[in-house]
């Protein structure tokens, strides 16, 4: 059984990377394999900008939330596309929080697009966030286009989309959760890399 935490990457409150990490939440809890699945929704959480020394309540907070990632046995990481980049909160996160909460657990990327963006965000996370943290990426991703016309319950919604991203998010959670599995024992094989704390 597995604990999966999803990170909603915008900070903007009320998201729409919001609304679909809800869709992702509810898809693992229906799974056989996930027996738990949070949401970090980084318009709530507010975690400092990395820094060489923090206030008692930042620690507090960044402690917090760094338990939490490292209880967790895969990631879903939800950003929305913002001027053709992920957001600032989630690079900070990445600053934050590296290999002791991360490594060598699978990661699912769904990127959020109120038009017909979302390319960039994957391509951004696949190039630039894994280095030192030793995320594993699926090589299966979600980018869900014209987000605001599906999942709203409402009738004018566009239920064709819907039903396809829904499907495809079927399929992309229950390959996160067989990577999830697989990797516990790859973390148990792993070798000793303390010479290497960092990726090349
Ligand atoms: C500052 C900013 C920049 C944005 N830039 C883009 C963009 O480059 N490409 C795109 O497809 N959508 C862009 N959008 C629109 C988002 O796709 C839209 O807000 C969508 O709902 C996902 O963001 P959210 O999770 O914050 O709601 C931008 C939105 C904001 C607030």
């Amino acid at each position: 059984m597995n604990k999966i935490t999803i990170i909603s990457g915008s900070h903007r409150k009320g998201s729409e990377s919001l609304k679909m990490s809800k869709v992702l939440q509810a898809r693992l809890e229906a799974h056989s394999s996930c027996d738990k699945a949070e949401i970090i929704d980084l318009a709530e959480v507010n975690l400092p900008f990395w820094s060489e020394s923090y206030s008692d309540s930042e620690q507090a907070l960044i402690d917090k939330v760094g338990a939490q990632l490292e209880a967790s046995d895969g990631f879903v990481v939800v950003s929305p596309e913002w001027h053709g980049m992920v957001t600032s909160a989630l690079k900070n996160l990445f600053l934050l929080f590296t290999s002791k909460q991360f490594a060598h657990k699978p990661g699912l990327i769904v990127a959020v697009s109120a038009g017909v963006g979302g390319a960039y965000p994957i391509n951004e996370l696949r190039t630039s966030s894994y280095k030192n943290s030793r995320l594993c990426y699926l090589p299966e991703h979600l980018i869900v286009r014209h987000v605001g016309s599906i999942f709203n319950g409402k009738e004018d919604d566009d239920k064709k989309t819907e039903a396809y991203i829904d499907k495809r998010a079927t399929a992309c959670v229950g390959m996160l959760l067989a990577y999830a599995d697989a990797l516990k024992t790859a973390r148990e094989m792993m070798p000793d890399m303390s010479e290497f704390p960092n990726g090349m």
